[in-house]
């Protein structure tokens, strides 16, 4: 198997895990314990979710919310009600239309500079975070 590592995980592994060699492989269990503390998301990703969006889309989801959104598998599973996409795609759609989060949320919408965290990491394809995060976001970010 290659080494899919996107370009900013293979250096965060270089700086951090110098003899890590390739950790990233998406989607394989276990992969990546250090990633644990964001639930396996990128940190910087993981805080503008907990900030955004776990208001409603927590375990269980609250104000009809359809799912969570708390855990890196949480986006990977087929999407809420479009079962052909998965949730990461639908949560592109969704921030790219602005339909979320809902103009009511009591949580407010998306600053810029979280919309550019998301969308980064959506147009990336939502990779799996490989560092463990501190507690003011540490390390993992998408954009270094
Ligand atoms: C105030 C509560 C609330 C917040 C905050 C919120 N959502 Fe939602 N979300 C909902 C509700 C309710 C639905 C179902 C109705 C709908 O789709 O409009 C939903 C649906 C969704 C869907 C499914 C849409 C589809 O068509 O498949 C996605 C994806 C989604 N939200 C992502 C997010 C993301 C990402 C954030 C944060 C940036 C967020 N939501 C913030 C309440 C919320």
């Amino acid at each position: 198997m290659t080494c899919h590592a996107p370009l900013w995980a293979v250096g965060l592994l270089a700086a951090v895990l110098p003899t890590a060699g390739c950790r990233s492989d998406r989607g394989s269990a276990g992969a990546s314990d250090a990633a644990a503390a964001a639930g396996g998301l990128p940190c910087d990703v993981a805080a503008v979710l907990k900030l955004r969006c776990q208001g409603c889309h927590a375990q269980p989801p609250r104000m009809n919310a359809p799912m969570p959104l708390l855990t890196w598998d949480d986006t990977q599973k087929p999407g809420p009600y479009d079962k052909t996409a998965l949730t990461w795609q639908a949560m592109r759609q969704a921030i790219q239309a602005g339909d979320m989060p809902p103009s009511e949320s009591p949580t407010g919408p998306l600053a810029a500079p979280e919309k550019v965290i998301l969308l980064r990491w959506l147009d990336a394809s939502a990779p799996r975070g490989t560092v463990a995060c501190g507690p003011g976001g540490g390390g993992g970010t998408v954009t270094p």
